[in-house]
């Protein structure tokens, strides 16, 4: 049932291009995409006036990456929340606002519970959902479910990357509908997004690599990932991957915001691992990788093919294939899926069932 892997969560990691790849051909049809499977007219897409994205764990990152995507292209301001805070926070919701609930197993006991409130204040509901028939897929107004297929790993990773997809379809033709993106642009993205499985795959190949630096960390007792943009929400998804799975503390921060405090953490040999996809914000980030250097980190690098200087500073670089900037997520976290994976199995743990942990959180 493993298919030859060790591990579910291998065999799933290796499932994403597939995975990714049937949950774009869902929706995109002769280079278009069709949300009318997800029961979203462009009536509707036009009248939204505000997105509210809520979620709990991984999905919640798929969130923080989705709102900088839907505020770039849609000029729709997006509020990412956590399930937990929102349903008892009597929050303020715009009447033509759209609440996206993210959740692979519809079951998720606060996700659920946002939905319902959110319908009880009368806002339209879609939800992202993995598994068919489940409870937020029954109740939300709209779905869009991914097509992960069955995931057991209580580790996410390829129901994370089809929800990321459903979350650029979403956005690419809400902008297209609106007239915020041109047709030259709105075909462009479709192509990025379709490349995507094959490099996903390519990403894959080098694992072994990922494999012997993530050996020489299981001694590691506190892991930092920084990055800006959506180099942060990467880095957010990233740090839960390593901690749920390995038992290392780490933790993810806005690279920005080391000098607030964080900084002072940094002994001589802990591990912070940078990711710097966005061009724009290359150079600031990898400034701050200079600064926790010379206070004795040890750093990994996780950027685009092209980016070599980064070795200049940087201890171990792993390079992914360029995309469009908007869709590096499906790209970045691969690398930083295998790291905590690696750094599971190196320990011995149950890397597919990590204690205390249950699949899917029924009660809150
Ligand atoms: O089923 P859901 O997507 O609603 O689950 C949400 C979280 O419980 C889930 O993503 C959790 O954080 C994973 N263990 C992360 O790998």
């Amino acid at each position: 049932e493993k298919a030859g892997y060790e591990h579910f969560m291998m065999k799933e990691i290796h499932e994403q291009p597939k995975a990714v790849r049937d949950t774009l051909h869902s929706v995109i049809k002769d280079d278009a995409i069709d949300l009318s499977g997800v029961g979203l007219t462009e009536e509707e897409i036009k009248s939204v006036s505000q997105i509210y994205i809520v979620a709990c764990g991984s999905a919640y990152h798929v969130g923080v990456a989705a709102q900088y995507i839907f505020e770039e292209l849609t000029r729709i301001p997006v509020r990412v929340e956590l399930a937990s805070e929102f349903r008892y926070r009597n929050p303020i919701l715009d009447p033509n606002g759209l609440v996206m609930i993210i959740s692979q197993s519809g079951e998720t006991a606060d996700s659920l519970a946002a939905l319902r409130e959110a319908k009880k204040k009368g806002i339209q509901t879609l939800a992202i959902v993995n598994v068919v028939g489940s409870s937020i897929a029954r109740e939300a107004d709209k779905v869009f479910y991914t097509l992960a297929g069955p995931e057991i790993s209580v580790a996410t990773t390829k129901a994370y990357s089809t929800q990321l997809i459903a979350t650029y379809c979403m956005a690419v033709q809400m902008a297209y509908v609106r007239e915020m993106i041109n047709i030259e642009r709105y075909q462009n993205l479709i192509s990025e997004m379709l490349k995507l499985p094959d490099k996903i795959e390519k990403i894959l190949y080098d694992k072994e690599r990922i494999q012997w630096f993530a050996a020489k960390q299981a001694n590691a007792h506190d892991i930092f990932f920084i990055g800006r943009g959506l180099d942060y929400a990467i880095s957010l998804e990233g740090s839960l991957k390593m901690k749920e799975i390995s038992y290392i503390h780490s933790e993810a921060y806005a690279a920005g915001e080391l000098k607030h405090g964080t900084i002072s953490l940094l002994e001589e040999g802990t591990l912070v691992i940078g990711v710097l996809t966005q061009n724009d914000l290359y150079e600031k980030t990898l400034s701050n990788m200079v600064e926790c250097k010379s206070r004795g980190a040890y750093l990994c690098g996780v950027t685009s093919y092209g980016n070599y200087n980064m070795e200049d500073t940087a201890d171990f670089v792993t390079y992914i294939p360029k995309t469009d900037p908007l869709f590096v997520t499906s790209l970045a976290v691969i690398p930083l899926q295998l790291m905590g994976y690696y750094v599971s199995v190196a320990k011995g743990l149950d890397v597919d069932k990590p204690r205390n942990l249950a699949k899917s959180v029924t009660v809150e």
